[in-house]
């Protein structure tokens, strides 16, 4: 194909509270420097009682739509694993909440965090047919583990929303991709769960196994070589996860894993992950957008993604930085959707962690927390109603 296609813009939210890792560690008597360097997290994003995925996501989307506007896109891809709703699309609340014409298309996308480049390579598949068309691409994911469990400092919260079109600002996605498909039962949460069961070892050899065998197709179908890449963005369950996986692939390649390479190739990746904590689908884009916020030049170099999916699915595949794409960032309000989370204490994360509406189809009104431009107002007979503020 001549013409490029790709992520044309990106813009990430995240929520209206933050828990530090010190404040856990203090709760649980766990020695802070697992979670620093062990597990490589300092805090997790976690909702007020009036946020969810569509509220993070039309966050997340609405900078997009006021730069772009909104003609052109007439896909709305939404990837969770956290859904809201067993048959309607969560992208539906937000397509209503940013005003998309109603000549669109809507669905929701699952298999664990691997759904958004799932999303991502359907919507260039669209575009490749009609170059015209622009997709919004959304990742929204709340990641919830049961209290007092290994999984529990591995939470956080976030959207990521994607503009995919041809000819794009930021990054050119690249054929082809190496794809891999195992069956396993290291991460899932069954429909009537509101947190994941995890088996955390087994979930991280899966991740490792999955890495060997999409680089290994992505080799059979012709990719790059290793050493073409400028940096790497995996999926960061935590961020010493990509660590251990680029370790993986260094050493199935044949290369020493020289420890100053490996953080070259990955130091500037996890730098929102850190703080934001497991995002789940939007993962992998977080550490794109930490990337090429922070990154001096990345212009016409290849930045390799590892996409990973528990269950498990993981696709390897190329981008590569597009000419003037340091113009059209979001360096700042990225940095801000950070740094404008309150922090709390153990005992309202645990209140938060707790919260969920009765089923019983009443009245019930959430607590105004948010400060954000969109929120969860009330759940009515069995209705989520959602506000703009
Ligand atoms: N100082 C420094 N480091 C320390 C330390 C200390 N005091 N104490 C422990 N550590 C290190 C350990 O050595 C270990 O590092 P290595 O793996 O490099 O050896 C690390 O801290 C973690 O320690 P443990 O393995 O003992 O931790 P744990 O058993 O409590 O749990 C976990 C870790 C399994 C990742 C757990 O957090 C978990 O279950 N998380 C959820 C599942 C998950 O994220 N899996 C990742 C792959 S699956 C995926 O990617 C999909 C997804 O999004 C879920």
């Amino acid at each position: 194909h001549d013409r490029a296609v790709g992520i044309h813009d990106l813009s990430f939210a995240t929520t209206e509270f933050v828990l530090a890792h010190t404040v856990l560690a203090e709760h649980n008597g766990t020695d802070i420097d697992k979670y620093h360097h062990g597990i490589g997290q300092r805090s997790m994003s976690v909702p007020a009682a009036d946020e969810d995925i569509v509220t993070m996501a039309a966050t997340a989307a609405a900078p997009i739509v006021e730069r772009h506007g909104s003609d052109g896109i007439r896909t709305v891809l939404f990837a969770t694993e956290s859904s809201i709703d067993q048959a309607k699309s969560a992208g539906i609340y937000v397509h209503t909440l940013l005003g998309l014409h109603s000549a669109t298309r809507v669905v929701e996308l699952k298999q664990a965090c691997y759904g958004a480049t799932a999303a991502l390579q359907f919507a260039i598949g669209l575009v490749r047919r009609d170059p015209a068309q622009r997709v919004l691409v959304i990742a929204a994911d709340v990641s919830k583990y049961e209290l007092d469990s290994p999984g529990e400092a591995t939470q956080g919260a976030a959207a990521v929303a994607m503009l995919v079109g041809a000819d794009p600002a930021l990054v050119r996605i690249e054929e082809p991709s190496g794809v891999f498909t195992a069956d396993v039962m290291d991460f899932w949460r069954p429909n009537y769960r509101e947190a994941a069961l995890v088996d955390g070892q087994e979930s991280i050899g899966a991740y490792l196994l999955a890495v060997q065998g999409s680089w290994k197709d992505y080799t059979e179908q012709g990719g790059r070589a290793l050493d073409d890449f400028a940096a790497f963005c995996y999926h960061q369950p935590f961020t010493k996860m990509a660590y251990k996986a680029h370790r993986q692939l260094l050493n199935h390649c044949g290369h020493g894993v020289d420890e100053d390479r490996v953080s070259r190739d990955l130091a500037l990746t996890t730098a929102y992950n850190n703080v934001i904590g497991n995002s789940y689908t939007a993962s992998v884009y977080l550490a794109l957008a930490a990337l090429l916020d922070q990154a001096d030049d990345l212009t016409d170099r290849a930045i390799g993604f590892l996409s990973y999916g528990s269950g498990s699915v993981a696709e390897f595949f190329a981008g590569t930085a597009v000419p003037g794409y340091r113009d059209h960032l979001r360096t700042k309000a990225h940095r801000e959707a950070i740094d404008r989370r309150t922090p709390v204490d153990h005992a309202r994360y645990r209140g938060l962690h707790e919260f969920s509406f009765p089923a019983d189809g009443g009245d019930h009104r959430t607590p105004a927390e948010t400060t954000g431009p969109f929120r969860l107002a009330a759940l009515r007979d069995h209705k989520r109603v959602y506000e703009t503020r």
